[in-house]
């Protein structure tokens, strides 16, 4: 099975830009306009949170514009920039967004993987929350099928040296941790947040934080100091599951490429290539 991650995509009201400079819908059109060429065909798209910059119905509306254009059927997570209360408005009646009410939690299972999509958002602050009634939805979800699943949350549950992230400490987890920890189907944790990438893991589980679609942040791990903001749209990530792990990482598929493979660009076939690969063996 193959999952598309996108991020971060922090989406403005038509025709505006993020601090003035930056087209934040034109990156994740670029964006999608990859995802939409990915060759194998991918199963589905998750958008795990900070959807639009400033949580107002336009900016909501133009993402949702923008999305329509995704070919793979694609879900979402509320972040700390959204409104799970106007998310759920929004998208009554789609498939991307179906909880009308809080734990603002949901479900896929129609796939070889089942998909449990978490709700990390805090009235009020950029900080994450993950509650007694969160966790409890979670607990009785789980015990509910073997089925291997993948957890995507938007705050990455785990330390992560980035004082910007790490500043919450890690007892909003501890309950996830601990679930998570005696749940063996629990195969992967995929997360957003820090603009930028890291790996770690949570109740033995490895946890990928992929970055954003919008912008990057050169976060000083170690240092307590503001991060540097890059105006650059990331790849979408492809995690990938084999039937026994997630294989996970960032994924091109970049528009007319051929002649920009290396055995075009070697003058070999592919399978001479290889051979010459393979050396003398
Ligand atoms: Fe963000």
């Amino acid at each position: 099975m193959r999952i598309v991650q996108i991020t971060d995509t922090h989406i403005m009201k038509e025709g505006e830009l993020l601090y003035g400079t930056t087209d934040t819908a034109k990156h994740l059109r670029a964006v999608i306009a990859e995802v939409n060429s990915a060759d194998p065909k991918i199963d589905c798209v998750l958008i795990t949170g900070d959807l639009v910059e400033q949580p107002n119905e336009e900016a909501f509306h133009h993402f949702k514009k923008i999305i329509s254009g995704i070919k793979p059927t694609s879900f979402l997570l509320p972040g700390n920039h959204d409104n799970p209360e106007m998310m759920a408005k929004v998208f009554e009646g789609g498939q991307e967004f179906p909880p009308l009410e809080e734990p603002f939690q949901y479900t896929l299972e129609d796939f070889e993987v089942r998909i449990l999509m978490l709700n990390s958002h805090q009235a009020g602050s950029d900080l994450p929350a993950f509650g007694k009634d969160r966790l409890a939805w979670l607990e009785q979800t789980l015990a509910t099928s073997k089925k291997p699943v993948l957890i995507a949350i938007h705050h990455p549950p785990m330390e992560t040296g980035m004082s910007m992230v790490d500043m919450v400490g890690p007892e909003w987890y501890q309950g996830l941790d601990h679930l998570i920890a005696k749940s063996p189907e629990v195969k992967l944790v995929i997360c957003g947040h820090a603009h930028s990438t890291l790996t770690g893991t949570l109740g033995g589980v490895p946890v990928y934080m992929a970055s954003s679609s919008a912008y990057q942040l050169a976060v000083p791990r170690g240092l307590d100091r503001a991060p540097f903001f890059i105006s650059m749209p990331a790849s979408a990530v492809l995690h990938e599951w084999n039937g026994d792990h997630f294989r996970s990482g960032p994924q091109a598929w970049p528009a007319g490429s051929d002649e920009k493979r290396i055995d075009a660009l070697s003058g070999m076939d592919w399978d001479s290539l290889k051979k010459s690969m393979r050396g003398k063996k």
